[in-house]
């Protein structure tokens, strides 16, 4: 593993473009640590401890300030944090920052995906998909999300569960189906799911395409999906099946005619599925992250179980018997809010957004040149005692106020925040919901590791015991 990652950063210092000179940074505060290597030992170990990346911003936030300087994992990098960076970065004035991926990211994705584009093409794609991501756009997956939430929680009385490993099973299913109507069982379901494993975890990997890496194998789980895909499309266009899904309502765009000369709405094959797969990557393993903390967190907190608990079986019992949830109660569950917000703050699922600087600008009084990485500490601004006291509680009353704006980023903000927040939303609700009304659960072991991966996830997939209530 130590060998692994240092052939990384060796390499990746080498081979990939090292943008702007070291020299430059000069005057920014901070240390680039040893050669090659710079400080990514130290960012590594505290990833992956419990206190996570806080510890490692901290430190240093304590020595140099709000901006500083570090070279880690193969690049040199501006950490910034505080509600005046989050606002310089996410509104970007237009064209001031870009998203900046990893390279195995950018290869995996493609070049016509969301997450690769800018300006105008990133705002079209955006409309693109705003839709079918709406509130209402979202009614009719509400009876499929509904039934497989309750199938899956079905599975669980009286059992020992991974929470990690269901509710990962649970959101694949959903956006499997809502993106093209795959079925919740069956081989489909079974290659999807092999792919898209492969696929999610080769990003962290080492950036060689030969036979045998992850790497390699992502790309060609990549290839077998666009192939899935590609045979979906197909059937589709010849009509022979119709479907009310994701893929769909872009087909339908693809295909509208452009005798106006507006060719707006329009997608190429190779730009629908780099968009179908850059929503997969970008909503699973988020969606599976939250649900999974929230069950955590809950159960260490029982203040706020009990009044969730209250909320979910006041909504039961006003219901009819025998009758299930309704689209009307699920967009009614004011608490079920809070606790979602309260989970996405504590565990910062995404622990820092990547940016790139697209043009010179300063901050703080420091000059940011054109090209440099600079990434905003997330962590930071969501345990700032100004805006949150007490912040290592869990304590779902405080979004009963106002937040103030760029201060709660759980979603992001800008013209990338997150464009899957009722889907995510969504999916939470359904599943606590059912989850509130019907069981008990104890953890099996206290451990609060939590993966050295981008999506911060309990590091033991939080394993449990469950009873009916
Ligand atoms: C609880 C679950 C989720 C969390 C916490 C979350 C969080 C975020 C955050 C913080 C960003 C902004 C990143 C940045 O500014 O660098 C983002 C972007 C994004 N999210 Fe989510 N997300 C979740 C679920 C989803 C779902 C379900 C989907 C897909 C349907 C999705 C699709 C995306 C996409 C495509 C972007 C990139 C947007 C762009 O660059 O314009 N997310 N998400
Ligand atoms: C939760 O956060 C979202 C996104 O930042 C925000 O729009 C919403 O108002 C918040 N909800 C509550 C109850 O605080």
């Amino acid at each position: 593993m130590l060998v692994a990652l240092v052939l990384l950063f060796v390499l990746s210092a080498l081979l990939l473009r090292i943008w702007g000179s070291p020299k430059a940074m000069e005057r920014i505060p901070g240390s680039l640590g040893w050669p090659i290597v710079g400080e990514s030992f130290s960012f590594i170990s505290e990833f992956s401890s419990p206190a996570g990346i806080f510890s490692f911003m901290y430190k240093r936030q304590q020595k140099y300030g709000k901006v500083f300087k570090s070279y880690v994992l193969g690049r040199y990098t501006i950490f910034m944090t505080g509600r005046e960076a989050s606002k310089i970065l996410l509104t970007g004035k237009d064209g001031l920052v870009s998203l900046n991926l990893f390279y195995t990211g950018k290869q995996v994705l493609g070049p016509t995906s969301l997450l690769q584009q800018t300006g105008e093409a990133h705002k079209r794609l955006r409309r693109l998909i705003a839709d079918p991501l709406s509130v209402d756009g979202l009614k009719k997956y509400f009876p499929f999300i509904n039934n497989l939430a309750i199938e899956v929680l079905d599975q669980w009385s009286g059992r020992k569960v991974l929470v990690l490993e269901e509710a990962s099973t649970f959101t694949l299913k959903v956006i499997g189906n809502m993106i093209m109507s795959l079925e919740p069982a069956g081989e489909e379901q079974e290659k999807f799911r092999a792919n898209f494993k492969i696929i999610s975890s080769c990003f962290a990997s080492l950036p060689f395409k030969i036979p045998g890496t992850a790497f390699y194998r992502g790309i060609k789980a990549r290839d077998r999906m666009y192939a899935m895909l590609d045979s979906t499309i197909a059937h589709r266009r010849k009509g022979e099946t119709f479907k009310q899904d994701f893929l769909e309502s872009l087909l339908k765009k693809h295909s509208k005619e452009t005798s106006e000369g507006e060719d707006d709405d329009k997608l190429t094959d190779a730009q629908l599925k780099d968009n179908i797969l850059s929503l997969l990557v970008a909503g699973h393993d988020t969606t599976t992250a939250a649900l999974t903390w929230l069950i955590k967190f809950l159960e260490e907190n029982p203040v706020a179980l009990e009044h969730l608990r209250e909320e979910h079986l006041t909504i039961q019992r006003n219901r009819e018997k025998g009758s299930s949830l309704t689209w009307s109660e699920v967009n009614n569950m004011p608490y079920t809010n809070k606790v979602i917000n309260e989970t996405l703050r504590r565990a910062t699922i995404l622990p820092w957004f990547s940016r790139k600087a697209a043009q010179d600008f300063d901050i703080d009084g420091y000059k940011i040149q054109n090209g440099w990485s600079v990434n905003l500490d997330v962590v930071s601004i969501h345990h700032d005692p100004e805006f949150f006291p007490n912040p290592q509680k869990f304590d779902p009353s405080r979004f009963s106020d106002p937040i103030k704006p760029f201060s709660f980023l759980g979603f992001g903000s800008g013209p990338r925040m997150c464009p899957g927040i009722n889907l995510a939303k969504l999916e939470v609700s359904v599943f606590i919901h059912h989850l509130m009304c019907r069981y008990k659960w104890k953890p099996l072991e206290k451990d609060d590791s939590v993966q050295p991966t981008l999506v911060r996830m309990p590091k033991n997939k939080y394993p449990i015991t469950v009873e009916r209530l």
